[in-house]
Formats: C-alpha cells, structure tokens, sequence
C-alpha cells in the first residue's frame, strides 16, 4: 500500500471511529445519548426514557437540525454563536482580534463513575469547552456544567456560556413557570410553548428570585400533570441572575437553554483561567410531576442540602412580635415564651446593631455589627447565655451584603459599596440620583476586601459568642446602581462575580463553623436556590404566612424543594384563621413561631405545645421526600398532601378547607404510596384541648389497597377547617 493510500485508510478507519463515537448517560430511568457527526461535531441522538438494549443505541439516527440542507447535521449539543444553528446558542465568543465565534469540535471524551466529560476544541482559535453530566442514578437526576478556558494573549469576552441545552420532540409543549414577588412567591403559571422563545430569566443580581424562581417545568405532549405524562423539571443552581430559554423551532423541536443569565455579563475571562457555569439539573419523569417533585426532594436530601442528615430547630422569632422594638427584659421575657412553647430556639431579629446610626428602623446601621449599647448594654453575650439558662439556643439575624448610606461602613469605605461612579468623560461631571431598595445599597463582593468584611461578620459573632447556633442570612436588596468600583472597566463581570464572592465567603463559614444552622432569607423567598442551599441549612419561602397563601406557596416549592428546608412560622397573618389552621399549614415544613404568646388564649397556646410535640415525634415522616400531593389548592377549595416513610409504615395526610363552595359533593381523597397488603390505623392528632375527631375514618384500620383505591374523607365544607392525620403500619 503506499503512503498516500495508507493514510487515506487511516483516515476512513478514524472517520468511521468518529461517526460511531457515541456517549450515553443513564440514570436508573433516564437516558441521553449523545453522538459525534461525520464533522466531528457533538449532537444529541436521544433524551428520554432509558433504553433496554443498549445495542439500540446504533439504531439512533441523526435528526436534521432546523434550518436548510447546508447546515450541520444533528441537534449540537453546545451550539455556538456564529455557527450553521441560527436559534438560541449556548456559548458566544469574541476573540482578541474581533472574530465573534468558534466552532467547537469533538475532541475526547471519557466516563469515570457518574460523571461524563465531553472535551471540545475550536481548531482555529485556543478555546477548550468541557462539557461536564453528572448522573444521580437512583434520584434520576442529570447535573449538567460546561468548563471555558482560552489561551489567547489579549482580550477575550464571553457572550453567552449556558450550562445546557436539551431538546426535545413532542406534539405538544406545556411551560409551568413559578412567578414572584415580595409576599407572593412561587405562583404556577402554565402556558402551551408555541413556535417562537419564551425566556424566564432574573437580572436582580443579589434578591436574584424575587420576580421568578430558578424553577420550570414542561409537559412533553400536554400539560404537566400531577401523576401521568412525560414531563421534564429543571432547575438552575445558582445565587444570581439566571436565565432558562424555551425555544421551540420550525420543526417543531423544542430547545431549552439553560445557565446564568447573559444579559448585562459579558464576560471579560483572561488567558488560563477557566470559566465554570452553574450548574444546572433536571430530571425527566414519565409519570407527571409528583414523581418529579420526590426525586429531586430525595436529591436535595441525599446530596446537596446542606447538614441534610442533621436534625433542624423549630424556633421562636421576635420579628413580627418586636419589630425593631425591643430590650434586653423583653428578650429575657421571650426567652421564657421560647421555653414555655417547647420550642429548640429563639431567634433574635433585626435591630440590634449600630451605634453611631442605630438601627431603630431600616434607614440606619447596616453594616455596622456592633451590638447596639443602649439598647442591648450586655451585648450579645448576655443574650445567649440568659437563652441558655431558659433552656433554648440562641441564634441571630444578619445582613452582611447590605450598607445602608446611614452607617459608619458608608463612611468609612465608600469604595467598597456597588454604586455608579461620579462621570469623567461626558463633561456634565456629577453623579446620578442612586437608587436605593429598602433604604439600603449592596456591598461590592467582588472586591476580596469585601469578601473578608462580610466573613468577619459571622467570624466575629462567633468568636464572641461560640455558643451561637444559629443565623438568619438576610438579603433585603437587589443588586442597584450597578458598578463595581473594584472591577473597574470590566464590569461584564459583575453579576457573575458577585455571585462567586459569595460562595468564596460561605465556603469560609462553612469550613470554620460546619455546625452553625443558617437560614438563607431574602426579604422572603429572594433566595432558594438549590446551590445556596449546599451552604444554608434551611430557607426563608415568604414573608407572607397568610395560611391560605402559604398553602399555594409551599405547594410550589414542594415542586423542588425538601420539606426539611422549607422555613414556614405561625403568626399573625391571617387572623381569621384559626391558630390550629395556621400552626397545622406550618407543620408541613420546618416549624417555627413569629408571633407574640401573650395574645394567645390558654387554649391556643395548650394547642401549640401539644402540636410542637406531635411534630418532634413526626418530624422524619413530615420531612421525608415521599411527597404525594393529592389535592391541589389550584383546582378548587381544598388542599390535601401526604407524606410517607421510606418504609412505607407511616404516612401523614395534611388536609385543608379553604373557603368550601355552598352544598359542594365532598369526595373520598385517594391515598398513595402505601403497602397494598399491609394494614393501616388511621388516627387524627393535633386536635384543640377538649375537641373529639369527626372525621369518619378516624381510629379505624383499612387495608392501604383500600386507602388507595377507595380512600377516606378527609376534607370538610366549612371554612378554614384543617386536620392532620396519622397512618399508622398495624
Ligand atoms: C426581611 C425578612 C424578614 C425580617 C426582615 C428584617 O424582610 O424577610 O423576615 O427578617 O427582613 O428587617
């Protein structure tokens, strides 16, 4: 054979080894396969339900990509700005000379336990992307990332870098977002996804999820429904702007692009350093959401809530009691309440810093930690150690993130507050009007500086008082008059930024003090993420706890989130609603108290210990991720979910009326997860002092086919009426 002959075979041999080269990525119930093309470019063959032959995989062809003949063949799987794909990129580049795009040419791959890595390589320009899946078998849950790194000597600037794009072939596609705002997080709102983007995004920057939450489902051939139907649910971890883009195309394909969002970011990434996205994961469940909703609460359980195997503390809070209104004596006093409830906790809000500017409301003393004298003389020490002695930890309220204007730190270190610079080069010179959110202004923590303040906030609390055992993290404010004086001229940096200087601090606290409890708040549910969450042990969903709208709220986070980490308290939103109501919507989270016992009558308060007790002895069933949501509030008047063990020898059922129509037909409610064969006791418990069930199922025992095939009643046509029932294993 000659040379020119040999090489022509080898070339055939490697064309032919490139066309095959196929990557598949299985979860127990999930499979996505992806293919290099005959231009050695990476497309996706097939998402969907696992194969059983893995010799089918051959049989996967190469869908056309959308546009004429001449473009590439199949769906990219990193589609890039520039190239044959006309819709939605991925990733966009522009190189030092001017050039904006690459194409991104297979490379390598290799697969080490669960996670695949995918290496691409532009063949002009020294651009690597790896594309990084992540697989949870047993949870069927994908984590998908890509990692940018360019070599070139001047600048380079990233347009887009998304952590994934998937596609998807269906007759029809169904969008249910999760829509926000202060006090009315996470509503469901569906839409049919019709030729054309529909983009969810957030640019607030810190409070990132207060207009929309990093959550999204979609129904592949019709709406998404509780129990049946494909349905794909994905959510962006990340504690900052986001971006998901439902796309769907002139051949009907739906593309869903998801990261950190691009908009405002372009990113200036020097030579060497790598560019890491967030991550994104998703789950595709062939039984509706509600099987969705269980592998990402086990998910979140078995390997990203932070402390998720430790236990949680139900608590009192003084907010809605105090206010900024309060002293040492009524502390003391609260402490007592603390103890008297039974609660593990008591945690102090805010309003006890400042000196110079104290903060007597929320236009002073952000920013300045040092215990407020005059209010507090015997500093926090006094306070945790008077805690201690009433039997309930202590833990206290932050926000580090946050000046307000009126505080020494203001004074002290204007250069370290994101805030617009006074113009140079118009000639007007001046500065423009700042715009301040809740009286306040954000901390550059892109400045290292910065990073180190803020850590110092918690370093400093807990090394005065190590037996803090708890922190409410506070983020009252997006991100406004957006510059970093620290960046200086690449400001496409500063929401990305801002976000990993955060992680850079609370990967610090975390390392320091691995014990402290800490709730991610952001003036309500600003912040619930599920990567904030591998740093917070819990998360604030609402300032609103209005039992009724908890009821909608909590429904949508149980979309995603595990009960454990969901903060729900019983106060005084809401009077009309029973404490038992109130207390009975709480229980189905993690339990805690804002509200002030003195108003309660003995009756209310006897109800709340004896509840407080009931949920201690429950609390592994209320947090288990056997999640099975029955009734929806969305459909009618009536709420009912259910939790079940592991071991399938106890389940509880929350059920809830809400304002019942007149002479409505009550119906059995149907329970799942259950044993077929086993027996069950079926008991209602939390009942007021004095007060006998009338639920006619109550202390029977039914077989669980019965349970789930003919089930109970268990709701009621009156308002405001709300039981907890107990299923007990004979
Ligand atoms: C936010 C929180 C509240 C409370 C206040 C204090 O709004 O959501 O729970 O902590 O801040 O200012």
């Amino acid at each position: 054979m000659t040379k020119r002959a040999l090489l022509f075979f080898h070339f055939l041999i490697l064309s032919f080894f490139l066309s095959a080269q196929t990557i598949s990525i299985t979860t127990d119930h999930t499979q996505l396969v992806l293919k290099v093309n005959s231009q050695k470019r990476l497309c996706q063959t097939y998402l969907g339900e696992r194969l059983s032959a893995q010799t089918d995989l051959s049989q996967l062809n190469m869908p056309e990509a959308g546009l004429s003949s001449s473009c590439i063949k199949g769906l990219e799987a990193y589609p890039v700005m520039g190239t044959e794909d006309y819709y939605e990129p991925t990733f966009e580049i522009r190189h030092a000379d001017g050039n904006p795009t690459s194409v991104l040419k297979y490379v390598s791959h290799s697969q080490q336990g669960n996670e695949t890595k995918v290496v691409l390589r532009d063949e002009l320009y020294p651009v690597e992307v790896t594309l990084y899946y992540k697989v949870f078998p047993e949870e069927d849950i994908i984590q998908q990332w890509t990692e940018i790194k360019q070599e070139e000597k001047g600048k380079v600037y990233l347009g887009r870098y998304a952590s994934s794009m998937l596609y998807f072939e269906a007759p029809q596609y169904y969008l249910t977002e999760f829509a926000s705002d202060w006090a009315k997080e996470m509503q469901m709102q569906n839409q049919e996804l019709q030729f054309g983007k529909k983009v969810v995004d957030s640019r607030l920057g810190a409070r990132a999820n207060m207009m929309t939450q990093p959550f999204f489902e979609v129904g592949l051939g019709g709406p998404a429904r509780e129990n049946e139907g494909r349905v794909l649910m994905g959510t962006l971890g990340w504690t900052g702007n986001f971006r998901f883009t439902f796309e769907v195309d002139n051949q009907h394909v739906l593309r869903v692009v998801s990261g950190i969002n691009h908009d405002a970011s372009i990113y200036l990434l020097k030579k060497g350093d790598i560019f890491r996205t967030a991550d994104f994961f998703f789950t595709l469940s062939a039984n509706g959401v509600g099987e969705g909703s269980r592998r990402f609460q086990r998910w979140m359980m078995n390997h990203q809530l932070h402390k998720a195997k430790d236990d949680r503390m139900t608590l009192l809070n003084n907010w809605e009691n105090t206010y900024f209104d309060f002293d040492e004596e009524k502390l003391v006093a609260l402490f007592g309440e603390a103890k008297d409830l039974g609660v593990d906790l008591f945690l102090l809000d805010d309003g006890w810093f400042g000196n110079k500017y104290p903060r007597k409301d929320d236009h002073a003393g952000l920013g300045d930690w040092q215990v407020t004298k005059d209010k507090l003389p015997n500093g926090v020490p006094y306070l945790v150690k008077k805690a201690k002695e009433n039997g309930v930890n202590f833990g206290i309220w932050i926000e580090p993130e946050m000046v307000n204007p009126k505080s020494e730190l203001a004074e002290k270190h204007p250069d370290w507050i994101i805030m617009l610079p006074s113009s140079q080069s118009s000639g007007a010179g001046g500065t423009r009007e700042p715009y301040y959110f809740r009286n306040q202004l954000v901390l550059d923590l892109c400045n290292p500086q910065v990073q180190d303040f803020v850590f110092g906030v918690v370093d400093g609390l807990m090394q005065e008082n190590p037996d803090i055992k708890f922190m409410k993290w506070d983020c009252n404010s997006p991100i406004t008059n957006i510059y970093s004086p620290y960046l200086k001229e690449n400001q496409g940096n500063i929401y990305v930024d801002y976000v990993r200087g955060l992680y850079s601090v609370l990967d610090r606290v975390q390392t320091k003090y691995p014990d402290l409890y800490m709730m991610m708040c952001s003036g309500g549910g600003g912040r619930s993420d599920v990567t904030g969450l591998r740093y917070f042990t819990e998360f604030w969903c609402s300032d609103n706890t209005d039992p009724i709208e908890r009821l909608f709220i909590q429904w949508g986070y149980s979309q995603f989130m595990p009960a454990k980490a969901m903060c729900a308290h019983v106060t005084e939103w809401n009077r009309k609603a029973s404490i038992k109501f109130r207390l009975d919507v709480a229980f189905q989270g993690k339990l805690g108290f804002d509200i002030g016992l003195k108003g309660l009558s003995d009756d209310d308060r006897q109800y709340c210990r004896e509840a407080i007790k009931e949920y201690k002895r429950l609390k592994d069933v209320v947090w288990s991720p056997n999640l099975y949501r029955l009734v929806s509030p969305y459909e009618g008047q009536h709420c009912v979910v259910q939790r079940v063990s592991d071991d399938r020898s106890h389940s509880i059922v929350f059920a809830y009326d809400i304002h019942p129509r007149y002479g409505e037909r009550l119906l059995n409610t149907r329970l799942q997860g259950l044993d077929t064969d086993a027996k069950y006791r079926v008991k209602e418990i939390c009942l007021m002092p004095g007060r006998q069930s009338w639920l006619s199922c109550n202390n029977k025992v039914y077989t669980g086919d019965y349970l789930m095939k003919v089930g109970v009643k268990v709701t009621s046509a009156s308002d405001l009426v709300s039981h907890i029932i107990e299923i007990t294993k004979e």
